[in-house]
C-alpha cells in the first residue's frame, strides 16, 4: 500500500513538474519504478554514473550538462534520494588512480545498482560501461550477485537497439553478473512495437544463461522482458518479473570444468580419456572417492557435464602464492579460470576467500596430533615393576639389618646353638626366611625366637604381596609411557611434522607453541611421502599432526599389531578443527545452486554412508587379507609369556649349578 502512495506520489511529482515529460524524465521514472518493484527498502543503491565530460568545445558535452532536469546524471540522484526509500551511493568515475578510491574497510556489498551509460554513438556504449565495472569493481563493497539495472542514453538519433543491448549484456557477462536488465531507448529504425502502437519506449532487455550445451556462459540471444511506454506519465507494459531466478536446476548440459588430484579417500586414482583430437586439452576422469561422488552427484542433479583437469603439475597439489606473484597448483587453476570448481580435501580458509568463493563445508574435521601408541612392558622386566625402587631398597635394608643384627643378638646368649654365631650361617638364616624356605635348626633362645619369629612374620607378609603383583604383571605386564599433550610432543625431542599446506592454519592457531612448531616441523606430504606413519607405529620416532577422519581410515587396514589393535594413538585433544570445501572461481553463478544440492545431500544423510561404507570396504579389505584382525582381544600362552618365568629361573638355576659344582670342587681338593 506505502508502495502504491509513494509511487503516485514520485509520478504526480514527476508530473507536475512538466506536463509533458521528456525522454530524461521518461528513464527517471522508469528507473524509480524498478527500483521500487525490484530493489529491497533499505538496502544500500550503488548509483555509477558516466564520467564527466571536461571538453568544453564540444557541443553535445555541454547539451548533456545543460540543466539539471534534463540530464539523468542528476535528475536521478536526486529523484531517489527525494523518496527516501534507499541509502544511495553516487559512484562517479573519473581520471584518478582507481587505487584512491579503494575505500579499504569492509562495508557491506551492495545489493543492487544502477549503471548510467551516456555515450554519443552506439559502439562507445560497452567501453563505457566496462570502464564503469571496473571502477565499481575497486570497491570492497562490489558484488556481482547484485541485481543490476543499466541504462544506455545514446544521442545519435539511429542505431540499432538490440544490437546495442546485446553487446552491453555481453560485456556485463564478462564480469559474471547475471542478474542484470539493460534499458535501451527503442530506436526509431527498429522498433516495430512503436510502428504498431505509434508509442515510444524503452526496451527491457536480459538474457538466459544455460539454454543449451553450447549457449551457456556466453550471451546467445537478447530477450526483450518489458517495456516502458512513453505516454503520459509513462508505465510498465506488462509487469513481468524483471530478475527472475536464471540459475535453474537443470543446466542443460552445460560444461563445468573441476580441478582435482588423488588424495587418500576423497578422490581416487585417475586415469586420462582416450581423445582422438590432440590438439584438445587432455582432459582425465576420476572413478571413486567420496569427494568425487559428491561432486558427480551435485553435478549430475544439475544437469552439468563435469570433466576433470589433469591434476597440478610438478607436484603442486593445492598451490600458493609462487615468488613470482602467480598461484600455481589447484589455487591457480580455480583464480584463473581454468577450473569452474577445485577441490581435494580442500579446508576452508579465509584468506582463500578473498580469491576464491567457496561451497558449504560437507566435511568437519578434527586436526590431533598423533603419537606411537604406548609399547607393552617387556615380561622379563616386569619382576622389577612389582616395587618402586624405594621399596627395593627398604627391602635390601631390612635384610641387612636382620643379618646383622642375629649375630649381634646371639653374642649375648650363650646358650643359644652355635650355627647362629656364625655370620655367614645368619645370611643364609635371613634369605632362607626370606624366600619362605626352612631354616636347618630352630634357634633355642627366647630373644633370638622372638625377633627370628617377627622377621618371618614379615618376610610372608612382603611375600605375599610380591607374589600377587608378580603374577598379575606377569599375565599383564602393562604399557609404558605414551605423549599424551603437544608439551610432552615437542619436550620429547623426537621429531615432528605434517602436511606443509597446513602451515598456513597452524600460523593462524592461537597456539603458543605454534612458532616452534613451524620452524621445526618435517614436511609429511599425502601418500605417506615420506614413511611419517612408519615412523610413527614401527619406530617410534617420529609424531604426526594429522586429520582423524583420514586417519581413522588408514587405521581400519594399516599400522595395526597382531591383535588389530592400532599402532598410533591420538595424543591431546583438538588442535584446530577443519571443514572441507569446494572452492569455486569468484561470483561463480553456479555457487547458490551448488550449496543447494549439497544441502540436500548432506540432510538426506548419503555423504555420511559414503564414507561409512568406505570405510567398511576397508575393514573387509583388511580382515581377508588378515586373519586375526577385528577378532579382539584374545590370549593364547605363547613362549613370550614364559619370558618373565624364565626370566628369574634361569640365573638361579645357572647359579646354583655353579655353586653345586664349587662345592664338589671344594671337597674334592680340601679331602687330598
Ligand atoms: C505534449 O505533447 C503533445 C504531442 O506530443 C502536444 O500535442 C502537446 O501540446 C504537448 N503538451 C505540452 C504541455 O507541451
Ligand atoms: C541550455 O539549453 C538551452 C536550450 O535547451 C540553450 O538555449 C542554452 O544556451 C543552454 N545552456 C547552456 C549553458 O549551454
Ligand atoms: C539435460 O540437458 C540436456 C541438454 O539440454 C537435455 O536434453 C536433457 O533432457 C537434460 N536432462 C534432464 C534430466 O533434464
Ligand atoms: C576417433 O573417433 C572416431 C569416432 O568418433 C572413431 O571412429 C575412431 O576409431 C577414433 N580413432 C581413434 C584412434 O581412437
Ligand atoms: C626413524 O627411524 C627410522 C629407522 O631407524 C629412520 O629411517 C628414520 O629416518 C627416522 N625418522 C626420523 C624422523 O628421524
Amino acid at each position: 500500500m506505502l508502495f502504491f502512495v509513494f509511487l503516485s506520489i514520485s509520478c504526480w511529482m514527476l508530473y507536475t513538474a512538466v506536463a509533458n515529460m521528456t525522454d530524461v524524465q521518461h528513464l527517471v521514472a522508469c528507473l524509480i519504478a524498478i527500483s521500487y518493484k525490484h530493489f529491497t527498502p533499505g538496502s544500500n543503491i550503488a548509483l555509477s554514473l558516466p564520467k564527466r565530460v571536461q571538453d568544453n568545445n564540444n557541443p553535445h558535452a555541454t547539451l548533456a550538462l545543460n540543466s539539471t532536469i534534463n540530464n539523468p546524471e542528476d535528475s536521478l540522484p536526486l529523484e531517489l534520494q527525494r523518496m527516501a526509500v534507499w541509502p544511495i551511493t553516487v559512484f562517479r568515475h573519473c581520471d584518478e588512480s582507481p587505487a584512491d578510491s579503494f575505500d579499504g574497510k569492509r562495508q557491506e556489498s551492495h545489493k543492487s545498482y544502477i549503471i548510467v551509460v551516456y555515450s554519443e554513438e552506439e559502439d562507445d556504449v560497452t567501453e563505457d560501461v566496462a570502464e564503469q565495472l571496473q571502477f565499481l569493481s575497486y570497491s570492497a563493497s562490489w558484488n556481482p550477485r547484485a541485481r543490476f539495472v543499466v541504462t544506455a542514453v545514446i544521442k545519435a538519433q539511429l542505431y540499432d537497439s538490440q544490437e546495442t543491448a546485446k553487446n552491453l549484456l555481453q560485456e556485463i557477462s564478462l564480469w559474471k553478473i547475471f542478474d542484470v536488465v539493460v534499458i535501451v531507448k527503442a530506436s526509431a529504425t527498429h522498433n516495430t512495437e512503436k510502428i504498431k502502437n505509434d508509442i515510444q519506449n524503452f526496451q527491457i532487455n536480459t538474457w538466459f544463461p544455460y539454454q543449451a550445451p553450447d549457449r551457456c556462459s556466453n550471451v546467445h540471444e537478447v530477450t526483450l522482458l518489458e517495456s516502458w511506454l512513453m505516454e503520459g506519465k509513462g508505465r510498465l507494459s506488462k509487469n513481468t518479473n524483471l530478475f527472475p531466478n536464471k540459475i535453474k536446476y537443470d543446466l542443460n548440459g552445460c560444461t563445468i570444468t573441476a580441478a582435482t588430484f588423488p588424495v587418500d579417500i576423497a578422490v581416487g586414482p585417475y586415469r586420462y580419456v582416450d581423445k582422438n583430437d590432440s590438439t584438445a586439452t587432455p582432459s582425465v576422469t576420476y572413478e571413486s572417492g567420496t569427494e568425487v561422488r559428491l561432486i558427480k552427484s551435485v553435478a549430475e542433479k544439475l544437469n552439468l557435464t563435469l570433466r576433470f583437469l589433469p591434476p597440478p603439475s610438478k607436484n603442486e597439489k593445492w598451490g600458493d602464492l609462487a615468488e613470482d606473484g602467480t598461484f600455481t597448483g589447484l589455487l591457480g587453476d580455480v583464480v584463473y579460470g581454468r577450473a569452474d570448481v577445485g577441490f581435494a580435501v580442500w579446508p576452508l580458509h579465509p584468506k582463500l576467500l578473498v580469491i576464491m568463493d567457496a561451497t558449504k563445508s560437507y566435511l568437519g574435521d578434527d586436526w590431533v596430533w598423533w603419537v606411537p601408541c604406548a609399547k607393552k612392558v617387556p615380561r622379563w622386566k616386569s619382576i622389577s615393576m612389582v616395587f618402586l625402587p624405594s621399596t627395593w631398597s627398604a627391602l635390601l635394608v631390612s635384610v641387612i639389618f636382620a643379618v646383622v643384627i642375629i649375630p649381634c643378638m646371639v653374642t649375648r646368649e650363650p646358650s643359644e646353638l652355635k650355627i647362629y654365631r656364625n655370620c655367614g650361617n645368619s645370611v643364609s638364616t635371613v634369605w632362607a626366611t626370606f624366600l619362605g624356605v626352612s631354616i636347618p635348626r630352630m634357634p633355642k633362645t627366647v630373644p633370638v625366637r622372638t625377633f627370628l619369629i617377627s622377621w618371618i612374620w614379615y618376610c610372608l607378609a612382603i611375600n605375599t604381596i610380591f607374589q600377587t603383583f608378580l603374577i598379575s604383571f606377569l599375565i599383564e605386564p602393562g604399557l609404558q609411557h605414551q605423549m599424551n599433550s603437544l608439551q610432552e610432543i615437542l619436550a620429547s625431542e623426537k621429531k615432528y611434522g605434517y602436511n606443509e599446506w597446513f602451515d598456513m592454519v597452524v600460523r593462524d592457531t592461537e597456539d603458543e607453541f605454534s612458532e616452534t612448531i613451524l620452524r621445526n616441523r618435517v614436511a609429511c606430504n599425502e601418500g605417506n611421502e615420506p614413511p611419517c606413519l612408519d615412523w610413527v607405529a614401527h619406530h617410534d620416532n617420529f609424531s604426526l599432526l594429522c586429520s582423524r577422519a583420514l586417519l581413522q581410515y588408514i587405521l581400519t587396514r594399516e599400522y595395526l599389531d597382531k591383535n588389530g589393535k592400532p599402532l598410533i594413538c591420538q595424543a591431546g585433544g583438538l588442535f584446530f578443527p577443519v571443514n572441507y570445501v569446494t572452492y569455486m572461481a569468484k561470483w561463480n553463478p553456479l555457487l547458490n545452486r551448488f550449496n543447494d544440492i549439497i544441502t540436500r545431500l548432506l540432510e538426506s544423510g548419503i555423504s555420511d554412508k559414503w564414507i561409512e561404507s568406505g570405510l567398511y570396504l576397508q575393514r573387509v579389505h583388511a580382515r581377508t587379507s588378515s586373519r586375526r584382525v577385528g577378532v579382539g582381544e584374545y590370549y593364547d600362552i605363547s613362549l613370550e609369556h614364559s619370558q618373565g618365568i624364565f626370566a628369574i629361573l634361569l640365573p638361579g638355576t645357572i647359579l646354583s649349578v655353579m655353586v653345586f659344582f664349587l662345592e664338589v670342587f671344594y671337597h674334592m681338593f680340601s679331602l687330598k
